[in-house]
């Protein structure tokens, strides 16, 4: 696939969270090769460390070990990028859990939480300590890596298609919050991509989920990961100047509006 211009995100510093696997990697890869530089967020630090090391050839990757659902964490991390790179550019909330595969009622009230805590408001937490840099510099663009499940609500998935859909609000919300700051607000909402996320899945039940969940794509595949990390840096680059609160579809044509 060809990558954005070489330098559509030159000089700006990008932070990722859930960047150490899957899909975030993909846009921090993406990111870097258009010239910014990233700081991967994530709970795994063995798994980020080696995401840093596979990147730093690109241009300059940096890491921190943060739970998205700690507020202290994420200002500590947020300062220590802004110290160094001088500026908060694009912020990707991407880190994610599915949760458990199950009847809604059959969650316990500390699944949902969870799931809650970590796609909803882990994403609001990071734009708390974001979104003031970004107003105070006039300039930033907050990507929200949301899914199909949040306009649709996959059965047996509430808790993550909750969570997803209440991102999708956070992010028409803050768009329109900051739409005359020059700090800009969208998400995206893929179909499924085959990443460790359904490792979460009892194994009996994956494929069966994999197979539903592939039957409802009209282009009957999977997303690529660099897919959606190439529609996430054109939302993170100057070139998109006039959408702002929006949802960008990538779904195979699954998703009818
Ligand atoms: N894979 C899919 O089918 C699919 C489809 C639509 C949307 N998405 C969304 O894309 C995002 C990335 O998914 P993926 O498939 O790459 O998943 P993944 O499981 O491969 O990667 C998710 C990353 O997030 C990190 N993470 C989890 N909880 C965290 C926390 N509390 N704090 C910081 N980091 C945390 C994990 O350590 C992991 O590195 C998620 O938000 C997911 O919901 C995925």
């Amino acid at each position: 696939m060809t990558a954005l211009r070489s330098d559509a995100l030159r000089g700006r510093h990008a932070i990722v969270t859930g960047g150490a696997r899957g899909i975030g990697l993909a846009i921090a890869r993406r990111c870097l090769q258009a010239g910014a530089s990233v700081a991967l967020w994530d709970l795994d630090a063995a798994v980020l460390s080696a995401a840093v090391q596979a990147l730093e050839p690109l241009g300059t990757a940096t890491s921190a070990v943060v739970d998205v659902r700690d507020e202290a964490q994420i200002a500590r991390a947020a300062a220590q990028s802004q110290e160094r790179f001088g500026s908060l550019d694009i912020l990707v909330n991407n880190a994610g859990i599915l949760g458990p595969t199950v009847p809604s009622w059959a969650h316990t009230p500390a699944q949902w939480r969870d799931v809650l805590d970590v796609n909803l408001t882990g994403a609001w937490l990071c734009c708390r300590a974001v979104a003031p840099v970004m107003l105070a510099q006039r300039r930033g663009r907050i990507v929200n890596i949301a899914s199909v499940a949040g306009k649709e609500g996959n059965g047996l998935n509430a808790a993550y298609s909750a969570s997803k859909a209440g991102l999708i609000a956070l992010t028409k919300s803050l768009g329109k919050e900051l739409a005359s700051s020059g700090v800009l607000v969208n998400c995206i909402t893929p179909s499924a991509a085959d990443t460790e996320v359904f490792a979460a899945v009892p194994a009996e039940h994956r494929e069966q989920l994999r197979t539903a969940l592939l039957s409802r794509v009209p282009m009957g595949r999977f997303v690529e990961v660099d897919e959606v990390a190439a529609m996430a840096a054109w939302l993170a680059s100057d070139d998109c100047s006039f959408s702002t609160g929006a949802v960008f579809d990538i779904s195979g044509g699954r998703s009818l509006y």
